[in-house]
């Protein structure tokens, strides 16, 4: 965690994201202290930044706070400090009231509200600001997610020196759906200023190409690849995001985390079978979906709750944005009348942990789990899927994976469910619990071989290859 200053310098590589890798968190006696932020972006970033020694620019985590640039570990940490009204209207308003539940298929309904949006715009505008005054002349900066989709256009204003990235975390939604929003030229303006636009999936890149050259002046360049806008190409592409397995596989196999999976197991009585659920608290997870899928097979009496035991860990997230409110009272009601029904004292059927664990915890919760479900409504990647595969160095366990999270489209040996129809959900389930061993290892082999060649170093590579930054280290690749 940050200690103090040493040295600040005009930064080559800059990332941007809304937060920094860690977040400021007020204690109730007043103090402060820094801890990691939540979410995948600084899961899959903050190695590889830390192996270029740049500079991230984003906010603190915590309203009105006045934090000096620091740098950590060789990190430049640039704070960039947003007032109560601002974080009310543009992060919990527009970019996850408006933006966030939009992306996501509309799952919840998206709000559209006008100082919102104004919000938006002032807060990228000053993201651009203290951006231009940290990059080196001809720096490279690469802009991260969904609550700064202006800031490429904003930040070439300032700064035409710049080599500028965007990379989008979330899905990029359908042509229909991205039409509703009000702003819509003013964002794909936004983006355009970037001289490349990643996304996860080819579809996200295909919405974005045809949105480009039907809102804006934009043509189609010479591939399907580019666009032509403003006199320059700007360059469109699929960058699938990944974790950094192999750190997670070796963390997995120490005798620690070994340990502590067996201790969780014992703990929790040495049942047959132990499901995990590992997310943010955040309603495109499909939380609800697996509960309602667990309940009904314990209720038909296809599972026997003495034999299977699930647990779901969840981080806190967006605690004052209502969906999460709503959201998160359905789920603990949901674990409180599965636990009433099925549960018997020292022996709950549903463990839920409201709770943010270190990593080597949850590590030891991937070792300690034989069937691993992971079931949104709709994701851009989740990575969740991907460290579980890299725990089970064993080729022991077995994933249930939504067809719609981007990982669906590279981890095709899980078990794939459509996580809007509970029978084939419940179905899954029960076969992954009932698979024979052999088969699952068969399945467990071809995933890890996935994840360890596709590691997030490949992933921030092949972006910044396409972006035409030099690789760290000044070698060819
Ligand atoms: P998102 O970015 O939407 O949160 P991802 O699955 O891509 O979803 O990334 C989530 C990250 O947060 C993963 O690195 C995961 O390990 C971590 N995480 C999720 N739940 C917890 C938890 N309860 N404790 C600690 N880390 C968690
Ligand atoms: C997802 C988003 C990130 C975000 C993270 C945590 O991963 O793509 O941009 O940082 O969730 O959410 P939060 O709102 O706490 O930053």
């Amino acid at each position: 965690m940050p200690t103090g200053s040493t040295t600040l310098s005009d930064a080559e590589f800059v990332v941007v994201a809304n937060r920094l890798p860690v977040d400021l968190e007020k204690l109730p006696d007043g103090s402060q202290r820094w801890k990691r932020s939540p979410g995948g972006l600084v899961t899959a970033l903050e190695p590889m930044l830390r192996s270029r020694e740049g500079a991230w620019v984003g906010w603190p985590g915590l309203a009105d706070a006045d934090v000096e640039p620091l740098v950590e570990d060789g990190l430049q940490l640039h704070p960039v400090r947003l007032s109560a009204q601002e974080v009310e209207e543009y992060y919990e308003g527009f970019s996850n009231g408006t933006l966030w539940p939009l992306y996501h298929d509309v799952v919840a309904p998206p709000m559209f509200h006008r100082h919102w949006w104004q919000a938006y715009v002032r807060v990228n505008e000053r993201f651009a600001e203290v951006v231009a005054g940290v990059a080196a002349r001809n720096a490279t900066v690469w802009i991260q997610d969904y609550q700064l989709q202006l800031l490429p256009a904003a930040l070439r204003r300032l700064r035409p020196d710049l080599r500028i990235g965007f990379f989008l975390h979330i899905p990029f939604p359908p042509t229909e759906l991205f039409m509703q929003l009000p702003w819509r030229r003013r964002i794909i303006e936004g983006l355009l200023g970037a001289d490349l636009v990643g996304f996860h999936t080819p579809g996200g890149t295909r919405n974005f190409r045809w949105l480009a050259t039907r809102l804006t002046d934009a043509t189609p360049g010479q591939g399907r690849t580019e666009v032509t806008y403003d006199g320059r190409t700007v360059k469109l592409g699929a960058f699938p995001i990944s974790i950094d397995s192999a750190a997670l596989d070796k963390l997995s196999r120490t005798p620690e985390v070994l340990e502590r999976a067996k201790q969780i197991r014992a703990d929790l009585g040495d049942p047959a079978k132990v499901v995990l659920g590992v997310d943010r608290l955040d309603y495109t997870k499909g939380i609800d979906v697996r509960l309602r899928a667990f309940e009904e097979l314990l209720s038909e009496g296809r599972v026997d709750p003495e034999d299977v035991v699930m647990i779901q860990l969840a981080t806190p997230s967006r605690e004052r944005v209502e969906h999460y409110q709503k959201m998160r009272n359905d789920i603990e009601q949901s674990v409180g009348r599965i636990n009433g029904e099925y549960a018997r004292v020292g022996h709950p059927a549903v463990h839920y942990l409201h709770q943010s664990l270190p990593r080597e915890e949850l590590a030891a919760f991937f070792v300690a789990a034989d069937v691993m479900l992971v079931t949104p409504l709709r994701d851009g990647m989740n990575l969740v899927a991907k460290e579980y595969v890299a725990c089970r160095h064993d080729n022991g366990g077995a994933l249930v994976l939504s067809e719609f999270a981007g990982a669906a489209y590279e981890l095709k040996d899980a078990i794939l469910v459509n996580p809007h129809d509970t029978d084939g959900v419940k179905n899954a389930l029960h076969v992954a619990l009932t698979m024979p061993r052999e088969d699952a290892a068969k399945r467990m082999r071809a995933l890890r071989r996935q994840v360890l060649t596709h590691d997030v170093d490949r992933w921030a590579r092949s972006f910044l290859d396409a972006l035409g930054l030099p690789p760290a280290d000044g070698s060819a690749s």
